[in-house]
């Protein structure tokens, strides 16, 4: 039987870089279970669908039908020195063959994808699709490797929230990512402040621009209460889909670096 690796955990832990990375280590494929509930918002938002009472069963449907591709670009171009030889691959999402990566973490995307991933209807479907993803990704992994690239079978790494509990229970490894809030909190910032950055190199050609509000960026503070206060709703929200498997391993990593906590998943992977 191939391997099967879930990385579940909550927003902003670094569950898909650090299962990216993972997966490039070992040769196997990746799924981010999360850009699927991403699809399905898209396809929502395009059909005018955002009633989850009444349209549920024909985005249901919809998902259903649409063919969902997570295409893995193996990638030397984020290396780092604190990386040292680590890559994160870049991941390609097509829906019925559109390139959609960028769509699908609008921000209209990301204030809806909640709505629609606490449909039930939607995560029946969804799981199917994962598991049917799951199972190409694998076989991929199993024929595209030499034999001695080391003693793995072939597998496939999937994020998500409840990989390890609902999608594959009998998964060989399940992994629980988890962060103090402050410290995803300031992974945020930094990423936002990155973005800040980028959109402030870009010369203003627009003469209202240099009157124009400046943007309001929240503080850690702000984004450590808001990540709190998510957590606990996600949490305890009935049916919640975050939960950690009675087997999963909790890596905390707060005070891990990157390199850290990805060799100590691919050593628990080779145990
Ligand atoms: O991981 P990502 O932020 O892309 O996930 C988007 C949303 O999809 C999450 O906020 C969550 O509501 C939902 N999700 C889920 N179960 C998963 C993965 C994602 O409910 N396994």
């Amino acid at each position: 039987r191939d391997f099967t690796i879930a990385i579940d955990g909550p927003a902003a832990s670094g569950k898909s870089s650090t299962a990216r990375a993972v997966a490039q280590e070992l040769g196997f494929g990746y799924i981010d279970s999360g850009s699927i509930y991403r699809c399905a918002t898209l396809l929502a938002l395009r059909q005018n669908i955002t009633d989850m009472g009444e349209g549920s069963a024909s985005l249901a449907d919809l998902i259903s039908h649409a063919k969902v591709d997570i295409k893995v670009r193996p990638s030397t171009s984020h290396q780092t020195p604190s990386l040292g030889r680590l890559a994160v691959p870049e991941v390609q999402v097509l829906l019925d063959g559109e390139d959609v990566s960028r769509e699908i973490r609008t921000p209209e995307v990301n204030r809806l994808v909640a709505k629609i991933a606490s449909d039930s209807g939607i995560r029946q479907a969804v799981l199917h699709i994962q598991r049917k993803l799951a199972a190409d990704a694998e076989s991929r992994s199993t024929t595209s490797r030499s034999a001695d690239a080391n003693d793995m079978p072939g597998g496939v790494v999937m994020d998500g929230r409840d990989i390890g509990t609902t999608i594959f229970p009998g998964a060989e490894l399940k992994i629980y990512l988890d962060a103090s809030a402050m410290a995803r909190a300031i992974r945020r910032w930094d990423e936002m402040n990155q973005m800040k950055d980028v959109t402030a190199q870009k010369p203003a050609h627009d003469p209202k621009a240099s009157v124009a509000p400046a943007a309001v960026y929240p503080s850690v503070e702000e984004i450590a209460r808001e990540l709190e206060t998510r957590d606990y709703a996600d949490i305890n929200r009935e049916n919640s889909p975050l939960r950690i498997a009675p087997d999963a391993v909790v890596i905390d990593n707060t005070n891990l670096t990157f390199a850290q906590q990805v060799y100590t998943i691919t050593d628990l992977a080779r145990e």
